[in-house]
């Protein structure tokens, strides 16, 4: 019997800020399994930031979403049909495996969930690819040390939590900058920060010089654009930015860079990047430890979960305006 396979599509290349409409939803019949594939049920979709980049023509570090094909998410689900050695019916998986009820896989960049770590949707949030995210760009990228002040912008997000509770584990002081009182509460009082910021009331660099007295040894960025910019105003000697995200830039039609690039000269630092795929082989040692930290009472998460695929296009839009709170999830 042929399976009838729901999925949202890209219906436009988004113009400015990503609208419903630039998505549709569409109904299509799941192509005959062949030899070393297999077939995933999706269960949870993630919605991350990164859609909105991969919603534009042309190829970064990974090539745009054509009109018509389906949005490239992350997602996560079981195994129901398999003609591949490696992956057998039952098995739970997570990977790009798109905003979609069924997905055909091959295996290529496929990771098989371990429950006895965690539900499933841990999988697609703090031990799936945003903890992966954070704990390499911290760990390989910033490098923290004991005593070291860290500093980290969209910090109430899955990325921003997750890099500051691994920060405090290694002992550094940790400030997080989000936006609205209750975000900021939630990051001193549920995920152990030192400080946090509230850039949608305060003055931030204002705010930061208060918070960072010894100034920022580490600055994890996932915003861009004005953050960025007070940020490397008060870098230590010997700083590391990290340029993880510019989620304030991803749906300007004039993107800017950092004016106050000429800081890192003065405090003798570097800026660095960091694509959590080049990570791909090492994800095992980030899941053993973050699970690790989750289990001994050292790690939090929250997840922010909505339910149905025709409700995937209103519900990336609160990535946007700040209007998740915690790890944004739809079940299928
Ligand atoms: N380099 C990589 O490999 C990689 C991998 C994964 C994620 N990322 C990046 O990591 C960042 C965080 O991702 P996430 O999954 O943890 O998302 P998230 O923080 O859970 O959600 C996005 C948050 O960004 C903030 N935001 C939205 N528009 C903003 C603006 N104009 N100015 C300032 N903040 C804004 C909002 O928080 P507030 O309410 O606080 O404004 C919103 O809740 C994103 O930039 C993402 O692209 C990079």
């Amino acid at each position: 019997m042929t399976l009838s396979n729901t999925l949202v599509a890209l219906a436009a290349h988004p113009q400015g800020m990503v609208k419903e409409s630039d998505m549709t939803l569409q109904t299509a019949p799941v192509p005959a399994l062949q030899d070393g594939q297999f077939l995933v049920k999706n269960e949870i979709i993630s919605l991350d930031p990164a859609i909105r980049g991969w919603m534009n023509p042309g190829t970064t570090y990974i090539r745009g979403i054509q009109i018509g094909e389906v949005i490239r998410t992350f997602s996560a689900g079981q195994i129901i049909e398999s003609k591949h050695p490696d992956f057998q019916v039952g098995e739970s998986v997570w990977g790009l495996l798109g905003a979609q009820q069924y997905a055909l896989s091959d295996g290529a960049g496929i990771v098989k969930a371990d429950l006895a770590k965690g539900p499933l949707s841990w999988h697609l949030g703090v031990l799936g690819m945003p903890g992966m995210t954070a704990y390499f760009g911290l760990l390989d990228k910033g490098k923290p040390q004991a005593g070291e002040t860290v500093l980290i912008s969209g910090a109430a997000g899955i990325v921003g939590t997750t890099v500051g509770q691994i920060a405090k584990i290694k002992g550094c002081r940790v400030v997080g900058i989000a936006g609205g009182p209750d975000k900021c509460r939630f990051l001193t009082e549920e995920m152990g920060f030192d400080a946090a910021i509230d850039y949608k009331n305060e003055n931030v660099l204002e705010g930061i010089r208060y918070t960072c007295p010894d100034k920022v040894n580490v600055f994890y960025d996932n915003v861009g654009g004005d953050i960025l910019d007070d940020a490397l105003s008060h870098l230590a000697w010997g700083a590391r930015v990290v340029l993880c995200g510019s989620i304030s830039q991803y749906n300007s039609t004039d993107p800017h860079g950092p004016r106050n690039y000429m800081k890192i000269v003065t405090a003798r630092g570097y800026i660095t990047g960091v694509i959590v795929f080049d990570y791909f082989n090492r994800y095992a040692e980030g899941i053993n430890d973050i699970s690790a930290w989750i289990h001994a009472g050292q790690m939090h998460t929250r997840e922010d979960v909505y339910e149905g695929l025709e409700n995937f296009p209103a519900t990336l839009l609160k990535l946007y305006t700040g209007q998740n709170f915690g790890k944004l999830l739809l079940k299928v």
